[in-house]
Formats: structure tokens, sequence, C-alpha cells
């Protein structure tokens, strides 16, 4: 894994970047191990930067205006990523607060670019998924069609403490990875070639 890539860096990148952000802010969460299992699952194929929202402040939101705010600190990070993996819990049916303060807090970094997401919870987190799934929508990110949910990912720790799912979960995620990259190819190649109808 590396974490390459000023913004707007000229030289060719060695391969897709990737922003994988652990949405989770809680004491004790989960989402550190999670994310951890996504990023080993992203070794050798991305450029990966790991954006933990624990460690990510952002502005108050009284200073929000449509399309975004003063530059956030993650800003370029986010501007950098040629595509996004979300891993998030679900609360109460919906996806956390911190996620929905950072795609208010961005705009034009988004756009006309893919994400996944991985999504955990008593049942695999799916009603967060397809909440979220509307909002990119809007922010002109192209959502995977496969996404993962993780049931109650607490009972499958190994002896490490890491996550363990059985072979089916871990197949799953290969494959959103895999459409992932084809997309993240696909509009890479779009934003440079073709002007977006406005
Ligand atoms: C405020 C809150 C609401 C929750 N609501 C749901 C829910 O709707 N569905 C679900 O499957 N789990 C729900 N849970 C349980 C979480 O899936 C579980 O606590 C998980 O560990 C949360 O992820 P985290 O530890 O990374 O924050 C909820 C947890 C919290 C803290």
């Amino acid at each position: 894994m590396t974490t390459s890539h000023a913004p707007h860096d000229d030289t060719p990148p060695s391969g897709v970047r990737v922003a994988v952000i652990s949405a989770s802010v809680r004491k004790d969460r989960m989402g550190p191990t999670v994310a951890d299992w996504v990023v080993a699952a992203l070794e050798g194929s991305a450029d990966v930067d790991l954006i933990d929202l624990a460690d990510t402040l952002l502005p108050d939101d009284s200073l929000l205006y449509p399309g975004g705010g003063p530059k956030s600190a993650v800003a370029d990070r986010i501007d950098a990523a040629d595509a996004f993996v979300f891993v998030m819990p679900e609360y109460n049916h919906g996806y956390p607060a911190s996620l929905k303060r950072l795609i208010d807090w961005h705009y034009r970094e988004w756009r006309l670019k893919p994400a996944t997401i991985v999504a955990y919870g008593v049942h695999g987190g799916h009603a967060a998924i397809e909440q979220l799934r509307g909002v990119l929508a809007e922010l002109n990110v192209v959502t995977t069609r496969r996404v993962v949910g993780l049931p109650a990912p607490w009972d499958r720790l190994d002896e490490q403490q890491r996550y363990a799912p059985d072979d089916r979960l871990t197949r799953g995620l290969a494959g959103c990875l895999d459409e992932l990259r084809w997309w993240a190819d696909v509009l890479a190649d779009a934003r440079r070639s073709r002007p977006f109808p406005a």
C-alpha cells in the first residue's frame, strides 16, 4: 500500500488511487477492523489512502453553502482519489451522520468518480447502503452494482482480532473491487476526454 500522489500531480500514477473512507467515529468501534480488511484486499492493485473520519475535523456546519464550504483538511485527499470505498456501520437503518457531513463538505472532489460500499451491522447494513446510493447519485458518483453487507462482523474475529469472514464475503469484496477499478479507469478517461453535460 502506498499513500502517494499529490493532487494535480502530472506524473502518471502507478495504479488507481482509492480512498477508503472509514465512517465510524465511536470509541471502541468496529470500523477500523473492517477498513483494515478492505485495505488488505486492495493491496497490490491500488494506491490506497485510508481516511478515518475519527481523525478528520471538519469546519462548523454554519459555514456550509451549496456545493461545499471553505476547503476542508481532507479536500485534497478526496480530490486526488480516482475511486472510493465507503466503510460504514448502519445506524438506525441509515448511514452515519459523520459520513453525511464529509459528503456535504465536498462537491467537485466527488464528481464523476466511482464508489463501492462495505457496510456492516446486525444484518449487514443493507438499508444504509441503499440510502447512501441515492445521495451519491446526486453528486454524480457512480456506485458499483455489487456492494458488500457484513452481518455481525464482531462475531468473525480471529485470534489477532482481525476480521475473518467466510469465503463468500471475501469473494464478494473482490468482485466489488474489480467493478470499482473498471469504473475508475472508464471515468478517469471520460473526465479527461469528454465534457460532462451541464
Ligand atoms: C446509534 C446506533 C444505531 C444502530 N443502529 C443499527 C441499525 O439500524 N442496524 C444494525 O444492524 N445495527 C445497528 N447498530 C449496531 C451497530 O451495527 C454496531 O454497534 C456496530 O458495531 C457499529 O459500528 P461501529 O462500532 O464501527 O460504530 C447501531 C449502533 C449504534 C451505535
